[in-house]
């Protein structure tokens, strides 16, 4: 086990499943301390057992995260990291959406991270120990996909925060960027796959829509978190990070 993030305190938004939960648990084994939130209460035990803190928190309440924020931002002695990963899927043609669904979506997807990051901010310029902002975006930041509606504004919209911050609070040490995963093997994929009429083409689409053929799994992901968290990435700022298999290439 390397410790390639000893000492860093680490928030991470929608840790209780999937890509998050993954970059959970690479964070602790690489010696961090994490302070994870999610919607979904029984995803505690697991986070718990991995050695992180939880809670229940819906991203969409500014409130309660700004709350959330705080509290572990005490009870971590500061924080170094912050991970907006939180999301979820809203698949429906402009005309089967409705505008409340829309805000929804980008309650969550859009305004969550830049409330979960600017919650952070201040406690991070005040401590002048840098850090490191992450937003998980997506491949379909860049690749339209049927149906993603207000997904992909939600998730183009945060390359735009990413590179905003990044200008911002650069004179604070504090980086900021975004990973864009492609199709990637989760509960989110899965419920997608479980609700198509024929899961198994739906899934072949995916795969061949990549260059490599397959779906990422979330450890690949966690990867590139862990790379954008640590101070190997030192000189790295305002980019979207692409595991995307080739998704976006043609
Ligand atoms: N899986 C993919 O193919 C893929 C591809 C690109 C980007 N992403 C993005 O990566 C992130 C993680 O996706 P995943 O595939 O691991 O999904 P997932 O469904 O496995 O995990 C998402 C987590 O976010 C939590 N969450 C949802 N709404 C929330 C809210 N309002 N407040 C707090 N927590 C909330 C869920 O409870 C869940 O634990 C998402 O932002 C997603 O959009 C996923």
């Amino acid at each position: 086990m390397s410790e390639r993030l000893a000492t860093k305190r680490v928030l991470v938004t929608g840790g209780g499943s999937g890509i998050c939960l993954a970059i959970v648990r690479r964070f602790i084994d690489e010696g961090a301390t994490v302070s994870v939130c999610d919607l979904n209460p029984e995803s505690r035990t697991q986070v718990e057992s991995l050695g992180a803190r939880f809670d229940v928190v819906d991203v969409a309440d500014v409130a309660a995260v700004e709350g959330w924020v705080q509290r572990e931002i005490t009870a971590l002695g500061g924080v170094d990291v912050v991970v907006a990963g939180a999301g979820y899927e809203l698949v429906a043609k402009a005309g089967d959406l409705t505008v409340e669904q829309w805000d929804h979506q980008m309650a969550v997807m859009l305004r969550g991270p830049f409330v979960t990051f600017r919650a952070a901010l201040p406690a991070m310029v005040e401590a002048g120990r840098g850090g490191s902002l992450i937003a998980l975006s997506s491949q379909v930041a860049f690749a339209g996909i049927t149906g993603y509606t207000a997904y992909a504004p939600a998730k183009r919209g945060l390359i735009g925060l990413v590179r905003v911050l990044a200008i911002d609070y650069a004179q604070y040490g504090i980086r900021v960027n975004a990973v864009c995963p492609g199709p990637t093997d989760t509960p989110m994929i899965q419920r997608q796959l479980d609700a198509a009429p024929d899961p198994a083409a739906l899934l072949r689409t995916w795969q061949d829509a990549t260059l490599l053929g397959r779906l990422g799994q979330p450890d690949e992901i966690a990867s590139g978190a862990v790379y954008l968290a640590s101070d190997e990435s030192g000189y790295v700022t305002g980019s979207a990070l692409m595991i995307d298999g080739g998704y976006t290439v043609r």
